[in-house]
């Protein structure tokens, strides 16, 4: 392992900063990016004899994620009392540990079996057409939104089989909302803030009423079962479900919850940042294109040709790469652990960055900028590229992400050219451990014969990717 020389090795100080716990969830990036150039691949945030771990490293992103008995996944602080709704809807992998996250894992990487993909496939090519049928050449969209919207639909039909958009619609945003509370309270858990805390009663509240939407979905899923041959994901759970008597249905109702919330808004994030991306790098978009035209004949790829379209996997790597949809997550020690010159008492909560991780001068060259080129001539291990984690927790839906990402940026590729809008804003920001766009991300549509060009913008995003020159607003040098 080599360090970059402009981080600082331990002398045998601690690298413990006494300062403002709530400093982390208000902004997390700066918070993290701080302690990283302060402190170097380990960092401790201590106050009021509250503390929480930061490892930077592959080494310690190894060390963390490799040992699930020491460090235990708390993605969800607030779990409620025993018999709580709370406590059911966050009843899914992310918030189970030991034997019991080994056993269910198990039943759910049957459902996610590689085996099934190619069915998904085809799902996936109709509801992009579908989705873009009321796009034309010449109109402005707002990218984010339009993704957002997007995998809410494509998440609902796939694990849910459910096909009536507005419904899609209510439950995701129902489920988005609930997440981010989680966040906003369980931070409260994490640096027992009261602007964090207050909120507590109102999540419990709202835990019930989306358990009662949830438990209502699957009740009017099952009653449709023996009628229909279906291969969504909830329909292979029921089907897991004959082999498996310890997955009851309130168990489903976690699995079903948290699956949904992990799925969609990375899914989202993950497009509209590729788009973006391509936009504002014609030279990249000229490539796929041609890739495109060459290695697909008809307007949908089959499942094969995407197999072998080569540089459209190193784009959604390299976006991956230098913008993690999923820049953080966290762990608990469950013992006393021992981590570099520190040791960690049970109960001290430990934070790995993707984004931290993947912008680190000595495992990428030049990590800010976008260039999926780079893919060529590398291949960096588990634990220093890890846009879905690493180690026994890894996501459990990467290969499907794949298949939604390579096939719905086909598709789309195939009929539009995305044009950004001049010195529009940009943004993106960190919030509940994932990273996205958080203003308009404005684009032209254009013909595929059109090759897009850099325009600039202005907004935080140059705050998290360096574009080319071009892409830099003059208001932006002021701003900045
Ligand atoms: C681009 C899209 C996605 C990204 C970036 C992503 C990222 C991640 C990451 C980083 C983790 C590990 C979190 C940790 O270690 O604390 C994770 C776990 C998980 N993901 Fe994904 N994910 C994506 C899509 C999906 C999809 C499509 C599904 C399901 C349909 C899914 C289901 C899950 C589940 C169930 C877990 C928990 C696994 C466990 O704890 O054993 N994800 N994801």
């Amino acid at each position: 392992m080599t360090y970059p020389e402009s981080l600082p090795l331990y002398s045998g100080r601690l690298p413990v900063r006494q300062g403002n716990l709530p400093d982390f969830p208000r902004d997390p990036l700066a918070c993290m990016r701080s302690l990283h150039s302060e402190f170097g691949d380990l960092a401790v945030i201590e106050d009021q004899g509250k503390r929480i771990t930061f490892v930077f490293s592959p080494e310690y992103n190894r060390q963390v994620l490799s040992d699930s008995q020491t460090f235990h996944s708390q993605f969800f602080a607030i779990r409620g009392g025993r018999r709580s709704a709370q406590r059911r809807v966050t009843s899914g992998l992310l918030s189970m540990n030991g034997a019991e996250h080994r056993d269910n894992r198990r039943v759910m990487m049957d459902v996610f079996s590689r085996r099934i993909l190619p069915e998904y496939h085809s799902v996936i090519c109709d509801l992009t057409q579908d989705f873009m049928s009321d796009w034309t050449v010449g109109q402005q969209r707002d990218l984010n939104t339009e993704m957002v919207n997007f995998m809410v639909r494509m998440t609902s039909a796939l694990l849910f089989g459910i096909d009536d958009a507005h419904y899609a619609l209510e439950l995701g945003s129902m489920i988005d909302h609930w997440v981010r509370q989680n966040h906003e309270v369980g931070m409260g858990a994490l640096v027992s803030a009261p602007q964090f805390t207050e909120n507590y009663e109102k999540l419990l509240t709202d835990a019930e009423k989306l358990e009662a939407s949830v438990q209502e979905l699957i009740a009017a899923h099952k009653s449709q079962q023996s009628a229909t041959n279906r291969s969504d994901v909830l329909s292979l759970m029921f089907q897991a479900q004959k082999t498996n008597e310890q997955l009851t249905d309130e168990k489903l109702v976690g699995h079903a919850t948290l699956t949904f919330a992990a799925a969609h808004l990375t899914t989202a994030h993950t497009l509209s940042w590729t788009l973006f991306l391509l936009a504002q790098h014609p030279q990249v978009m000229d490539r796929l294109a041609l890739e495109l035209a060459e290695g697909t004949s008809g307007p949908y790829p089959t499942f094969d040709e995407l197999e072998s379209l080569t540089y459209l996997e190193w784009v959604i790597k390299e976006s991956m790469r230098v913008l993690p949809a999923s820049s953080y997550s966290q762990r608990v020690c469950a013992e006393p652990a021992q981590l570099g010159p520190l040791s960690l008492p049970a109960g001290t909560p430990v934070i790995f960055s993707q984004y931290l991780t993947h912008h680190r001068p000595d495992l990428f060259e030049a990590p800010d900028e976008f260039r999926p080129e780079r893919w060529a001539d590398i291949s960096p291990s588990a634990y220093e590229y890890l846009p879905f984690g690493a180690g026994p927790r890894m996501c459990i839906g990467a290969p499907l992400a794949m298949v939604e990402l390579r096939t719905s940026l086909a598709v789309m590729l195939k009929r539009f050219h995305f044009q950004m809008i001049p010195n529009s804003v940009v943004d993106g920001q960190i919030i509940s451990t994932m990273l996205g766009p958080t203003s308009s991300v404005k684009a032209n549509l254009l013909e595929t014969s059109d090759s897009p060009q850099t325009v600039p913008v202005t907004g935080s995003i140059h705050s998290l990717v360096k574009l080319p020159d071009t892409a830099r607003a003059a208001t932006h040098e002021r701003a900045a």
